[in-house]
């Protein structure tokens, strides 16, 4: 979901981002913890000198270490993919670089079923056509074998309003039908596709096609089952919820099944009760009495908070779903908590313990890394292993050591359920580090070390609860910077661990100050806003960005938004695609045979900038996923 734009009054109606709307409604947290009290004794100056050594390109910490860690490092190839970089650019399509190709896989109102009706561009679809397509604005996706098909699992985190109901004069939904179809175009796409004549397509009326929404039956699971926090009239026990919705980033699970995070789910709730006080745990989550601009609670009470006060604690978990198992239930996964969840990245130690590492994307908020009580065991059934665990938040010391924080009944005070329920709470008690928004981490695939991409954030420095630290070193963040850290003993299990600034975002062809980014970014590669990060099987780091587009002032020079490729070794950094007019780039997943990497491109012409991609003049710009491959069609990865 993107970040820029005029900050005006409603989220759809006056063309204000998520992001700018979620600062103006959900400010910075006034609380002063631990994190407050030991930032406001390190000066700037200090803080700077830990990113100005972790911003030499070439130079890694003495303290990281290159020991492989559950895979042997004799796996892992010796050269990274090379390729001509590109340049950034403004154009209303796909660039990458030369001796490759793109195709369109699937977009936005594609019909999964033959029964269901192309995209019309004249009325953006119905309900009906809605619940049998590809949902809108896709972000984390993956690829699963099973059978000999290939089935990939897509997030469609939220809708354009002005798209969706593009034929309303309002361009907004104005009744119940055209909250059934926005409601039809969030959630999971789950679709098998298959190469015919060296192109990816979509395999209609596959079994294993599916749609989850926001109404789809969905069994809550570990600590917060059935926790007086969770239940409603409809669901007394609190043990099944209906649906899921602003499904952001995603993981997957050594066991082949699909992790869904569910992101900003507060913009989703309303009351309708003028005299509504908001909860201090509401207003933590930025829960207000206006939504973003959808809708729902007008229609169904579920989203009127007024009527069924516990809904909104039933939402911002991560979601587990078995792709090949089209009849299965999804799983919310209380014991890897509540907050804003990017990605879920999955980590199989040694011996096999599994270790999630969380990212929750809002300004000043949290690092998470959750450790399974039960191991995996490939002989065994591991369909419930993220049921429980122990959750711990991330702290990042200005002298580049870094913990992690146990989130138990000793340290916060709060029993497991509501750990689970209210974890921005239970994290703050701690004492873990604010940070500059979270998005996507990904673990390196021969090594004992994990990035994490720290997108922007406006609000650093500006107030006293989100003082500069070393990690986060720059007040009002507007590029901002990829960090990552060396588990002590190369042991995921381990609390303890060394960091650095692997890469600082910036300009510098603007700036001369810290605002030029790291000595690894030049003026042919720099970018803005780093969300979207994944490893390949060489062990190079894919960047993707959801930021600033203007290409203008801070960002001039910049283009689109574009997707990056880096050395972890070197620092190296190479612009490998640029998307088309107002998108984001996010979504990252390969074919088993490693010779297409499946992209998403999400919101093409958002906020009203020019774009018909991936069709011709005068069609409705809709999200899509691209496959990428060499044009000879040999594996690349
Ligand atoms: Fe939906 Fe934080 O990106
Ligand atoms: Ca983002
Ligand atoms: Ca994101």
């Amino acid at each position: 979901m993107s970040q820029l734009k005029p900050i005006e009054h409603t989220l759809f109606e006056k063309k204000i981002s998520f992001d700018e709307f979620d600062e103006i409604v959900n400010p910075p947290r006034e609380t002063v913890d631990f994190d407050h009290i030991v930032n406001t004794v390190i000066s700037r100056r200090q803080a700077l000198k830990v990113v100005s050594l972790a911003g030499i390109s070439t130079g890694l910490f003495a303290f990281m270490q290159t020991t492989p860690l559950s895979i042997n490092s004799a796996q892992a190839k010796t050269t990274l993919l090379d390729f001509k970089e590109v340049s950034a650019n403004t154009l209303d399509t796909i660039t990458v670089p030369e001796n490759f190709k793109w195709d369109v896989v699937v977009s936005w109102g594609d019909p999964l079923w033959s029964k269901g009706k192309e995209f019309d561009h004249k009325t953006a679809g119905t309900p009906e056509s809605q619940l049998l397509s590809f949902g809108d604005n896709n972000d984390g996706m993956f690829i699963f074998e099973h059978k000999g098909k290939t089935i990939l699992a897509v997030n469609n985190e939220y809708v354009n309003n002005d798209l969706l109901h593009y034929a309303n004069v309002s361009k907004k939904p104005e009744n119940e039908n055209d909250i059934k179809k926005n409601k039809y175009a969030h959630g999971v796409s789950i679709v098998e596709i298959e190469n015919k004549s060296g192109k990816w397509k979509i395999v209609k009326d596959s079994i294993y096609n599916r749609k989850i929404t926001p109404d789809t039956d969905i069994e809550i699971t570990g600590p917060a089952r059935g926790h007086m926090l969770m239940g409603t009239d409809a669901d007394l026990r609190g043990q099944k919820v209906k649906g899921t919705f602003n499904n952001c980033a995603s993981g997957k699970t050594p066991w082949g099944t699909y992790l869904t995070c569910e992101e900003n789910f507060n913009g989703y709730f309303m009351s309708s009760d003028p005299n509504e006080k908001i909860s201090p745990e509401f207003k933590r989550y930025g829960i207000n009495a206006k939504d973003w601009g959808y809708g729902w609670g007008k229609y169904d009470d579920r989203f009127d908070f007024s009527k069924v006060p516990n809904e909104p604690n039933r939402h911002g978990y991560v979601v587990e779903i078995d792709p090949t198992k089209p009849d299965s239930m999804p799983k919310k996964r209380t014991a890897l908590g509540r907050f804003k969840h990017e990605n879920a990245e999955v980590v199989l130690t040694k011996d096999n313990h599994v270790v999630v590492y969380l990212g929750d994307d809002e300004r000043g908020e949290f690092v998470y890394k959750f450790i399974a009580d039960t191991k995996y065991d490939p002989k065994k059934d591991n369909s419930n292993i993220l049921e429980n665990g122990t959750l711990y938040a991330g702290k990042f010391n200005d002298d580049g050591s870094g913990s992690w924080l146990i989130l138990d009944e000793k340290s916060t005070g709060m029993k497991k359920a509501e750990i689970c329920i209210h974890t921005r709470q239970a994290a703050s008690k701690v004492g873990a580090t604010t940070m500059d928004r979270p998005e996507w981490i990904a673990s390196h695939p021969y090594k004992a070390e994990v990035y994490v991409a720290l997108t922007n954030n406006s609000n650093r420095g500006k107030s006293d609860a989100m003082p500069i630290n070393a990690a986060n070193p720059r007040a009002d963040n507007k590029y901002g910077q990829i960090v990552r850290w060396h588990p002590d003993n190369s042991d995921h299990m381990k609390d303890t661990f060394k960091w650095d600034i692997f890469l600082l975002a910036g300009n510098p062809k603007v700036h001369t100050n810290n605002n030029a980014g790291s000595k690894n970014v030049t003026v042919d590669n720099m970018f803005n806003s780093p969300d979207g990060i994944g490893f390949d099987s060489r062990g190079g780091l894919w960047i993707e960005t959801d930021g600033n587009y203007s290409n203008k002032g801070d960002f001039e020079g910049q283009g689109n938004n574009s997707m990056l490729y880096a050395d972890p070794q070197t620092g190296k950094v190479k612009r490998f695609l640029v998307g088309p007019v107002g998108c984001e780039i996010t979504g990252l997943c390969f074919s088993p045979d490693k010779k297409t990497m499946f992209v998403g491109i999400q919101h093409p012409g958002e906020d009203g900038t020019k774009s018909h991609f991936p069709g011709e003049q005068n069609s409705i710009p809709r999200s899509s996923v691209i496959a990428i491959s060499k044009k000879d069609n040999q594996a690349f990865l």
